[in-house]
């Protein structure tokens, strides 16, 4: 297997169609959208903007509108974007129609790959698991605004890491990635709790503070989900 990292978004279609994208947005999204897939939610839909979501619920009534901007849930959505609010109550059997600041952009960005893994702290062991049979993969980090952030950086080193111990070759930057990593649980959440992004979220209140706290955690969920 090889491994290269993208530190932030590619441009859509850049990706080859060989490889196996792996969307790391640790705060919030990749780890809310496996805790809504781990819930039973149907289908993610991914939306490059709150517009752009608004409009494809037009064709779907069903589906749920999500996401956040600024981190706060949009006027009109019936969820934003925290992990606690994807409860099996709440999205058992629903498509979700997503629009984040920058984890749905960063799944659009990944739809050439073969296949779109999406991957968090919360279910990092069970992603190595799901990559097991696959020769080239491509961690994609969402990162902020288009700059690298240091929570994805440190999830795609942790995996960069695990695959490594099981024989992949790293790129140069995973190589780094991996060298620098969280080593267990503990450092892992004094990484996230250390990210500005936390930091920024923490600021909005209570409720933004648990998010952090659930999305520092390693290896909650069992599974690993592809989108
Ligand atoms: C994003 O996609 O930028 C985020 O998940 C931001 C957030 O709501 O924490």
């Amino acid at each position: 297997m090889s491994v290269r990292v993208s530190a932030s978004l590619v441009p859509a279609g850049a990706l080859p169609s060989s490889t196996a994208a792996v969307v790391i947005d640790v705060l919030r999204a990749t780890t809310t959208l496996s805790v809504a897939l781990a819930n039973g939610a149907a289908r993610v839909l991914p939306a490059t903007s709150p517009e752009a979501a608004a409009e494809r619920r037009r064709r779907r009534p069903r589906a749920l509108l999500c996401g956040e901007r600024g981190g706060l849930k949009l006027p009109g959505f019936d969820l934003g974007n925290s992990p606690f609010e994807y409860d099996a109550a709440a999205v058992r059997g629903r498509d979700l129609i997503f629009a984040s600041t920058n984890g749905s952009l960063a799944l659009i960005a990944a739809r050439s790959a073969r296949r779109r893994v999406l991957a968090a702290f919360v279910n990092a062991s069970a992603v190595l698991e799901t990559l097991a049979g696959d020769d080239d993969v491509t961690f994609v980090c969402a990162g902020a605004l288009g700059r690298p952030c240091l929570e994805d950086l440190g999830c795609a080193g942790w995996l960069a890491a695990g695959l490594a111990r099981r024989g992949a070759r790293l790129d140069a930057a995973a190589r780094a990635l991996a060298a620098l990593a969280p080593r267990d649980a503990a450092a892992v959440r004094t990484l996230v709790q250390g990210a500005s992004h936390a930091r920024d979220l923490r600021a909005l209140g209570p409720a933004y503070a648990a998010d952090v706290e659930f999305c520092a955690r390693l290896d909650t969920l069992s599974a690993a989900f592809e989108v």
